[in-house]
Parts: C-alpha cells; structure tokens; sequence
C-alpha cells in the first residue's frame, strides 16, 4: 500500500500550491500547518473531507506525530534555516522519506552533510531543494553529462526567468530565505573538492535567446549531486540568473556574514528584503502574475580544456508553478514506489533519468 503524503506548511504560498498540485493528481494528502484556524479554512476551500493536523517547528513532536514508517512528508516551512531542522530530524527519527522546497545553500549543505549519513544508516531518502531551486539544473547537467563523448571536466548550469519578472514575482517566503541564505557562507564544487566560497562571488555568462545574459554564482544541490554521477568532474558552477534587478541587490548581500550588519550596500538592501516579510506567510504573486513568467535553465558540460561538450536546454512554467507541481510528482513518485536509495539524494538519484525527465515534464518543463 502505498504511504501517506503529509504536507507541512500547506497553508503557506508554495505550500497551498503544492496542495493544489496534489489534488490535481488525485492524491489526498494530510494538510498540516501550525495555525489550526488557517488550515480549517484551507481545506475549506480545497476539500473539506481532507485530513488535517497541527504542527509546529517550535514544537518538534508535534511533527513527529504526522508520522508513520513508509509515509513521504513533503515540507514548505521555511526559511528552513530558521524552522525546517525539525521536520528533517522528524522525518529520520520516523524513517520516512523526506522532500523540501528549501533553496537557502547553507541548508542544503547541511542536509547533505550532516543529516545524509545518519538517514543512510536509517535506510530513508532525503530529498533537499526539490524545486525550481534546483531540480531543473540537477536534470540539464545530468543529461549534458550523459551526452558529452567523453567525461567532462566542468559543468556550468544558469538559471534563467523568462517574461516579465518585476520584484513582486517573488513570495515574501522566497526573499525572507534568499535574505538569511546570501548572508550565509555559501561553497562551491572547484578542484574536485566542496569548498567555501561566497554566494555571489563570480559572475558567469550564458547565451541567452542570441544575448548574453549574466548570471551570479550560488551554492546548490548540484555541487554534491552532480560529481556523483560523473567522479571525473571537477567543477560544477551553478549561477543564478533569474533575479534581474534582484542580483545586484543579491550580490550586495554575498558579503561574509560578519560583514553583513556593517556593509553599507548590504545593510539597507537586506533591510529592504525582510521588511517585506512580516512574521507568517506574506503570499507570493497571483495566477496572472506567475502566467507572466516562465524558466530557462542552461547546462554547458566542458573538456578540461575548456572544450564544450554538451549543452542541454529546458524551457518551463513559472518557478513557483513548477515548484509545487514537481513536489507534487515527487511525492506521489515516492509513496507509490519508494526511492532508488537512501541518504541525502541528488534528484536525479532518487527517481532515476529517465523517471526524473518525465517528472519535469508532467510538471511543464522539457528540453528545447
Ligand atoms: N526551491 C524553490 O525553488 C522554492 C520555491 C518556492 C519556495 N521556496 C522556499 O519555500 C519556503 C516557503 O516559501 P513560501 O513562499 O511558501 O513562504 P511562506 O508563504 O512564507 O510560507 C512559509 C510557511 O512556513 C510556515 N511556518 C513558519 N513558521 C512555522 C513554524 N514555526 N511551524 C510551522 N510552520 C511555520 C508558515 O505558516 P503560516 O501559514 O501559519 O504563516 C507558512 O505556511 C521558503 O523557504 C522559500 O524560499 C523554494
């Protein structure tokens, strides 16, 4: 029988997306959240006769109680700097598959790093930045990868928004995480080691529709999930693109955390981020305003040499819409046969290629 699907954060932006998305697949998911006035009003709207349940970060077997051996808890609560340990230790401690929505680089690395070995010794899957950040790039490099005639040495993925995206296509959750996460030191994939390396700190140029478009350097999945799959590579670059106005503001805030309260383009910029965040979720851009923007993701696998190799390209929806219909996917994916292993997984592998590809395509985002 296959496992339940508990939603945390469902009553957040992504995470009443993503309910959405599982609907629609005809899934019936547990809805769980912190506010029980909120959730009652969610599943008013969605479906009354849907499960529902209390949860808070702050109160740790609150979570634990959603779950079960063999159940798959999909997470949206976030920053998860601030709130998502919980739900990861909850997940292990249940031996359930785990799958998030985080794109912060400093919890990402800490899921692979810290919390990857014990859920391989539990036998359970961990599925971090299981989103646009940074499914779309984790799938492009894989299968520029697949096609070099040889392997590669390098590979370097770009992250672009396409159509128009003004400051408010962003959920206040996603500038509330991407103020505290550009603060964090952030690492990189150079020499054939993980290294530190502040977010920001290179500027990479894609080819962009017959324009070069420039996009800034960010720890992600791929620098732990990609040389898995390929051992001879020796670096992996992933640059952010998508945030136009945004990336200068981003750079500001790449500074070494000690710096940051001080820096004076950093300060105001950070300033101006969070101030659009009060506490709780604060809604992200409307079906009209997602309708408006779509994602371009590059991946150039190169030669030692420098020599490209392979470059593979997906156009998609927009990343939020992406985000919840590709969660979505995950989960049915994973309560319907379980993972392709155990520990923190690179997205590719925990459902395979070929199984990944079709995923990204029911969730509108495919190869051009
Ligand atoms: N990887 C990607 O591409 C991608 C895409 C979208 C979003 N994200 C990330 O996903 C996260 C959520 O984004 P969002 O836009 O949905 O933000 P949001 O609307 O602010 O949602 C955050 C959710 O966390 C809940 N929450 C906060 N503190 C909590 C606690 N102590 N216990 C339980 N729940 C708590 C909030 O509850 P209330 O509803 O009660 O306020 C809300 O439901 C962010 O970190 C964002 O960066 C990533």
């Amino acid at each position: 029988m296959p496992g339940r699907i508990v939603l945390f954060g469902a009553t957040g932006y992504t995470g009443r997306l993503t309910a959405e998305a599982l609907l629609a697949r005809g899934l019936r998911p547990v809805l769980a959240a912190r506010s029980a006035e909120k959730l009652e009003s969610l599943a008013a709207e969605l479906d009354h006769s849907l499960e529902v349940a209390v949860a808070d970060s702050a109160r740790p077997e609150s979570i634990s109680a959603l779950l079960e051996r063999g159940d798959v808890l999909v997470t949206t609560v976030g920053p998860f700097a601030r709130f998502g340990e919980p739900a990861l230790q909850a997940a292990l401690a249940a031996r359930a598959t785990y799958i998030d929505s985080a794109g912060e680089p400093g919890f990402v690395r800490r899921v692979f790093e810290r919390f990857g070995p014990a859920a391989e010794r539990a036998g359970c899957g961990l599925l971090t930045a299981f989103g646009y950040d940074y499914v779309p790039g984790n799938l492009a490099g894989a299968l520029a990868l697949r096609e070099a005639d040889r392997p590669a040495a390098l590979v370097d993925i770009g992250y672009f928004v396409t159509g128009r995206a003004a400051i408010g296509a962003w959920s206040g959750g996603t500038l509330a995480s991407l103020a505290g996460a550009m603060a964090e030191p952030g690492f990189a994939f150079r020499d054939g080691h993980l290294v530190a390396e502040p977010n920001g700190r290179h500027v990479q140029s894609f080819e962009l529709r017959g324009r070069e478009a420039s996009a800034i350097s960010v720890g992600a999945s791929e620098h732990f999930a990609l040389p898995r799959l390929e051992p001879a590579l020796r670096e992996v670059g992933v640059y952010l693109g998508w945030a136009g106005p945004l990336s200068r503001v981003l750079q500001g805030l790449s500074i070494p955390t000690d710096a940051v309260a001080r820096a004076p383009v950093a300060g105001p910029a950070l300033r101006a981020l969070t101030a659009r965040v009060p506490g709780g979720s604060s809604g992200g851009p409307d079906a009209a305003s997602r309708a408006r923007t779509g994602s371009h993701i590059v991946a150039v696998a190169r030669d030692a040499t420098g020599r490209r190799l392979a470059e593979v390209r997906l156009d998609g929806q927009n990343p939020y819409a992406f985000t919840a219909a590709i969660l979505a996917w995950a989960a049915e994916r994973a309560a319907e046969r379980g993972l392709e292993g155990a520990g923190a997984l690179g997205p590719v592998e925990g459902f395979g290629l070929e199984a990944l590809e079709q995923g990204c395509r029911e969730a509108g985002l495919a190869r051009v």
